[in-house]
């Protein structure tokens, strides 16, 4: 099983980055063979809204978001990971989200899988923001939680802290990291059912 890691913050060893290198451990520890993507390392236009992926399927701006479409449709596991900025994803994570127009035209215009084949797939989001609020996830979800609808992505649940702020803070967290490293453990265990 392969279970692909992208990391949405901008800040290496960074909270959420802590979090995904748990899961990742734990999804190892169970055999999974893991990758994880840096966004902030890569070049990812902003959708042009150029409708060219309406006819081809795919997008023609060629970029390191060619790459980002190919490590999805080689994935069993999708592990999204951006902190809380301005109520929603990164806009490392957003611009590469949006690029999935393209898959959306794919499935929804084309009528293919946007994915390619017909492998299950399916999602966990990481999350961590520095406030203490009712709803701070709630339109980062919402915003994710879309994205696997679109990519035939099936639900696996999420990992949120609110009021870790500092970097690295998520580590002195009780059981946050534990918690990610089971929670990547039950992500690939649960292809065996
Ligand atoms: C540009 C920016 C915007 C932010 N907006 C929010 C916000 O709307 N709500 C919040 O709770 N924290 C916000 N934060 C704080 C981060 O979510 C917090 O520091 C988090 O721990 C960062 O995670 P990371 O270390 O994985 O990058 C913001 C931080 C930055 C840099």
């Amino acid at each position: 099983m392969k279970v692909l890691g992208i990391a949405g913050s901008p800040r290496r060893g960074g909270n959420t980055n802590l979090l995904l290198a748990e899961v990742m451990k734990g999804a190892v520890s169970r055999g999974a063979e893991v990758k994880t993507i840096i966004l902030n390392d890569l070049k990812i236009t902003p959708c042009q809204h150029c409708d060219a992926c309406l006819e081809a399927g795919k997008c023609k701006i060629e970029d390191d978001m060619q790459m980002v479409y190919r490590e999805l449709e080689e994935a069993d596991r999708i592990v999204l990971a951006s902190p809380i900025q301005f109520m929603g994803v990164t806009a490392q994570m957003k611009a590469m989200i949006d690029r999935c127009q393209a898959l959306w035209a794919k499935k929804y215009v084309l009528n293919m899988p946007p994915l390619g084949n017909k492998r299950e797939r399916k999602g966990l989001f990481i999350s961590v923001g520095g406030r203490k609020i009712t709803n701070l996830f709630e339109p980062a979800l919402v915003t994710v939680k879309t994205l696997f609808r679109i990519l035939d992505i099936a639900y696996a649940g999420e990992l949120l802290f609110s009021g870790v702020d500092e970097k690295g803070a998520i580590a002195k967290h009780p059981d946050a990291l534990r918690q990610a490293y089971l929670a990547g453990q039950k992500l690939t265990e649960e292809n065996r059912e």
